[in-house]
């Protein structure tokens, strides 16, 4: 989908994605317990309505919720407040957009696919090199199967990543979890599948 259209989505009452988190998210306390997440900081890339964030404000991280649809964001604060949580929200463009501040947590999913393939190697290593020694990388991204369709709403700039790719761009990181998975979707109204890649890697101390 385009910027446009997500806006037009976002600026609706309803929450698209929906307000409960992805199994993703809740896989990241197994690698982080209870007593090593407060105030550790988690950029969430491609935040969205803020589903994941706010849930892993709950958990005790420090969110930087970034997305460039600021009718998005909006919604993610307005998730927040109802939770009683705090997070940050921010702006940007995973194109370009290079953190600030070090971050504990990087956690993406559902958005990697708009990071254009000729800007992945660079903004991969920004954003480890922005990651503190021993930080974790959370990461889902679509990816090409010779058995799975393109989707249905799958847009212009939507960019599948090859099989093993995510992989690739993390040689010297701890591979903690590397898995492919196929699965069921129903965004749009029509019944298809994708298929994705899930990395889970953490920065060597
Ligand atoms: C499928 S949604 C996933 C949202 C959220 N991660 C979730 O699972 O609920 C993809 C998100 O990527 C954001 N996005 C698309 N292109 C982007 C870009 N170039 N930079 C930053 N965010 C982008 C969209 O605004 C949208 O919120």
């Amino acid at each position: 989908m385009d910027k446009e259209q997500l806006q037009q989505i976002y600026t609706q009452e309803e929450y698209y994605w929906g307000r409960e988190p992805n199994e993703l998210a809740k896989r990241v306390s197994a690698f982080i317990p209870e007593g090593g997440r407060q105030g550790k900081k988690l950029l969430d890339l491609g935040a969205g309505e803020g589903r994941d964030s706010v849930f892993l404000a709950k958990l005790g991280f420090d969110v930087l919720a970034m997305d460039f649809s600021s009718a998005g964001l909006a919604k993610a604060r307005r998730l927040a407040e109802e939770a009683k949580v705090s997070i940050r929200t921010l702006e940007g463009d995973l194109n370009d957009w290079v953190p600030d501040a070090e971050a504990d947590v990087v956690y993406s999913i559902g958005t990697l696919q708009y990071l254009h393939p000729e800007n992945r190697s660079r903004q991969f290593r920004h954003w480890q090199d922005r990651t503190a020694a021993g930080g974790l990388h959370v990461l889902f991204a679509f990816t090409r199967h010779p058995d799975v369709e393109t989707a249905p709403d799958w847009g212009k700039n939507e960019y599948l990543y090859e099989p093993q790719e995510l992989e690739n761009y993390y040689p010297h990181w701890v591979t903690l979890a590397s898995e492919s998975v196929i699965f069921d979707c129903s965004s749009s109204g029509i019944p298809h599948r994708h298929a994705a890649s899930i990395l889970i890697a953490k920065k060597p101390t």
